[in-house]
C-alpha cells in the first residue's frame, strides 16, 4: 500500500516536472505567443515548429550563458535556469509541434 502510493507519486511529479505543454503555458507563452507564433520582445525568431534538436541546444547554451543572439539573451537564461534535461526535451518536443 505504502509503497503503491510512493509510486503514484513519483509519475505525478515527474509529470508535472517534464510535462512540455504545462511548461511552455506557464513559462515561455507571455513572451513567445501561446502558439509560438510571436517574435519575443520583438527580438527572437518565431520559434513555432521549429526541430528539437535546435530548440534543445539553443535552450542549453541561454541556460549556461553561452548563447546571446540578439543581446537579449540574459532574460532567456533567467526564464530556462530552472528547467532540468528532461524539462528542456519536453519543452522543444512540444515547441517542434506548435
Ligand atoms: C521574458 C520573455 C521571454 C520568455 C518568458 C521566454 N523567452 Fe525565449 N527568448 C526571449 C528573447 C528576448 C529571446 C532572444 C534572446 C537572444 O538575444 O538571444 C529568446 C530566444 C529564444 C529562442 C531562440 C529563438 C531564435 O531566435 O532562434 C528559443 C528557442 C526560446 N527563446 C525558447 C524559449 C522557451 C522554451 C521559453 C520557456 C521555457 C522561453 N523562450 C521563454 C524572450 C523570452
Amino acid at each position: 500500500m505504502k509503497k503503491k502510493y510512493l509510486i503514484t507519486l513519483l509519475a505525478v511529479s515527474s509529470m508535472l516536472m517534464a510535462d512540455g505543454a504545462s511548461i511552455y503555458a506557464s513559462k515561455c507563452a507571455s513572451c513567445h505567443g501561446v502558439h509560438g507564433e510571436k517574435s519575443a520582445l520583438g527580438k527572437s525568431k518565431i520559434i513555432a515548429g521549429q526541430d528539437a534538436a535546435t530548440t534543445t541546444k539553443q535552450i542549453q547554451g541561454y541556460k549556461s550563458g553561452t548563447l546571446n543572439m540578439y543581446g537579449m539573451g540574459g532574460a532567456m537564461k533567467n526564464m530556462v535556469k530552472g528547467l532540468d534535461d528532461a524539462s528542456i526535451k519536453e519543452v522543444a518536443n512540444y515547441i517542434s509541434k506548435l
